[in-house]
């Protein structure tokens, strides 16, 4: 007989509190010992707390490999609990008269009569493990967490997403804890609403046109941020206006232009004045000192309706010039469409004020699109529930991957469920506050499907290949490698743990079926993508875990967190514009083509509900939930941390320098996982 004590940890949010019905059995190398009751004097199994249990076990199982644990129903439920017959548990562990503890992580509920078998976190088994036992347990798990794929929104062409179509059929243990304070859109409606006041109310109501800039100040004045208060005093500058293109909401398209394309016919004597004394337009492309927007992908796009009302999209060309001194960016020529021609004029700093300003301000509504439909709901939150799927359904528990990669996915489905239940449905806030209206939106976003690659996920490559090295104060970049290659020391550090050569990547089966997965359900087999459909190195593997960690962390930080910040200044980024683009210069009318005023107001929730700070965030490196066991990952884990630090205080020195800090990137701000 061997006596046993068993620490058991159980969650700490609401609705976590179980019944006295737990029991373990312990499986060894010998065999399997009877399920053994955990139960003290009083009530057990208290919300956030960590319990000790005495158990005896008669028989000799051999070395301890798995524990089961039993949940059963209560003899008498309590109506009083949220879920009367689920259990959060976190951990147990398990000590033994002659070794050391074992940690056995579970993170999981348990409902209703079902059992779980979890293993020693420190299990270093991973491709070559052979213990018909352990494998079958592994079997077991991963064909219990066989969630479903279907086509996002219906929409062919977009990534595939979890088959839930509300929170009520997501499983308990996607939702990662149920008690998060998330604003959905309509409590953020109704919330902003109770502070904003009857005004801000009937401002959602009003249909038509801004009558004056007073009233867009008037709806400015209900919610500020020292960011959206720059602003709002400097959204006409052009330098600002380059200066988005680097450090905004969308940091991602501007690259360096050696030949204008075709259909932008920019002259030299249009330009000119504006590079200088004793250069040229040609000479300067040389130089590499031009860079270009261009917003193609909006091309053709059928804008919808708001209110019966038609809307109109541009689909423009931005070049910009910056010498190479290092001094300010600048716009040079805007033209709003694709197709050159007399009624496309190409905008100049020297037009007249309101035609400059107005082409300006469609570039804005066109970085909107661009920015929200493929930057940032492409780009990290449909491609990060792909790669949360595939490690939920290939990698059981005990993977060195399914550890390092689940922090990274903490909330996705639960904020990815809530956005295509509330702003894609027909009617939702993205046809009420968008030109593009649902149907539109998802067809950018299919568009943007079609030209992602893996080289665009992974920051290096991308700079590389829009070669913006050259550009100055371009923090996004900065700060973006800096947190892209503390992710892949770390990444690497752990790899190294588990993994001793190639070979043993390569033989990983399970590793080698997730990747699979990921470029099938996620990239749809496109192979122009360059996303790997296996990885044969230590050098592949570290690549491509460091791309998934760092666009659900940093990438979506950058491109999530400014939203109300720069959103907030309505004219800086009109979601929708009510009059076509101009085709003649001298007929700006600037007011009436912003979108209506309901219109703005319904996007103003939006981006309210999105930026709001007062949430259970975990911040990047921190790993509340301890998958990892053993002190080698351990010690990765705290190098990684210390990094962060660093970074920080490297980040919050630099900005001590800026009229307008870039804080999107300090680790300070970002979350581990796309969970807003
Ligand atoms: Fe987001």
């Amino acid at each position: 007989m061997a006596i046993y004590i068993v620490k058991v940890s159980t969650g700490s949010f609401l609705g976590v509190v179980s019944w006295d019905n737990i029991s373990v059995s312990l499986v060894g190398t010998e065999g399997e010992s009877l399920p053994l009751k955990l139960g003290n004097f009083g009530k057990d199994f208290n919300q956030g707390v960590e319990e000790d249990f005495e158990v005896k076990i008669l028989q000799d199982v051999g070395s301890e490999l798995l524990l089961q644990i039993h949940n059963a129903y209560p003899e008498q439920p309590k109506s009083s609990s949220l879920n009367p017959d689920a259990w959060f548990c976190q951990e147990l562990q398990l000590i033994s008269p002659k070794n050391p503890p074992l940690h056995f992580p579970c993170y999981q509920w348990l409902e209703g009569t079902e059992s779980l078998v979890i293993r020693d976190g420190a299990a270093k088994v991973i491709w070559a493990e052979s213990s018909p036992i352990l494998l079958e347990q592994r079997h077991l798990e991963l064909k219990r967490r066989q969630q479903k794929y279907r086509w996002n929104e219906y929409f062919p062409g977009l990534p595939h997403c979890l088959d839930a179509k509300n929170l009520k059929e997501l499983d308990p243990n996607l939702r990662s804890s149920t008690n998060k304070n998330v604003l959905s859109p309509p409590s953020a409606g109704l919330s902003f609403c109770r502070q904003m006041g009857l005004k801000m109310k009937r401002m959602l109501d009003r249909k038509g046109p801004w009558e004056s800039m007073d009233e867009i100040c008037e709806i400015f004045a209900f919610l500020k941020s020292e960011v959206s208060e720059y602003v709002a005093e400097y959204w006409q500058d052009d330098e600002f206006f380059a200066s988005q293109f680097l450090n905004g909401l969308n940091p991602v398209l501007i690259q360096c232009c050696h030949s204008l394309p075709d259909n932008f016919p920019v002259t030299n004597n249009m330009v000119a004045p504006l590079l200088g004394p004793g250069t040229s337009l040609q000479e300067e492309l040389e130089k590499g000192s031009l860079y270009l927007v261009n917003h193609s992908l909006l091309s053709g796009l059928s804008p919808g309706l708001i209110d019966g009302r038609p809307q109109y999209v541009a689909a423009p060309m931005t070049l910009l010039h910056q010498k190479p001194d290092g001094g300010p960016l600048l716009p040079i020529a805007i033209q709003l469409n694709q197709t050159p021609g007399p009624n496309n004029p190409i905008f100049l700093p020297s037009d007249s004020e309101e035609d400059w300003l107005l082409a300006k301000t469609w570039v804005r509504n066109s970085e909107f699109l661009v920015h929200e439909m493929v930057t940032h709901l492409l780009c990290t939150h449909f491609i990060s529930e792909v790669f949360a799927i595939a490690t939920m359904r290939q990698l059981p528990m005990c993977h060195p991957v399914f550890k390092l990669l689940i922090p990274h996915f903490h909330f996705t489905f639960h904020i990815n469920t809530i956005g295509r239940m509330d702003l894609f449905k027909p009617g939702g806030l993205i046809d009420k506050s968008t030109a593009l209206g649902h149907v539109g939106c998802l067809e950018l976003v299919a568009r943007g499907m079609k030209m992602l690659t893996y080289r665009s996920l992974c920051l290096p490559h991308n700079l590389a290949d829009r070669e913006v090295q050259g550009l100055a104060n371009y923090h996004y970049r900065d700060d973006g490698l800096q947190i892209w290659d503390a992710v892949e020391r770390f990444v690497s550090n752990i790899i190294d743990i588990y993994y001793p050569e190639d070979r043993s990547v390569f033989q990983d089966s399970e590793l080698q079926s997730w990747v699979q997965e990921i470029f099938v359900e996620g990239f749809l087999g496109q192979e122009c993508s360059g996303i790997p459909t296996c990885l044969e190195t230590l050098q592949d593997l570290v690549q491509f875990l460091t791309m998934i960690i760092f666009n659900s962390s940093a990438q979506h930080a950058a491109v999530n967190s400014g939203q109300f910040d720069f959103s907030a200044w309505v004219p800086n980024i009109p979601t929708s514009m009510r009059l076509p683009p101009p085709i003649t210069k001298g007929t700006a009318d600037f007011l009436g083509s912003l979108g209506d005023v309901s219109t703005a107001c319904h996007a103003l929730i939006l981006f309210w509900g999105v930026s709001d700070q007062d949430r259970d965030m975990r911040l990047l490196g921190t790993y509340p939930e301890v998958h990892f066991t053993e002190e080698a990952p351990k010690q990765s884990i705290a190098a990684f941390q210390s990094r962060l630090v660093q970074i920080s205080q490297d980040i919050q020195e630099r900005n001590k320098g800026l009229d307008l800090p870039y804080t999107y990137l300090d680790p300070l701000h970002i979350e581990n996982s796309v969970a807003i």
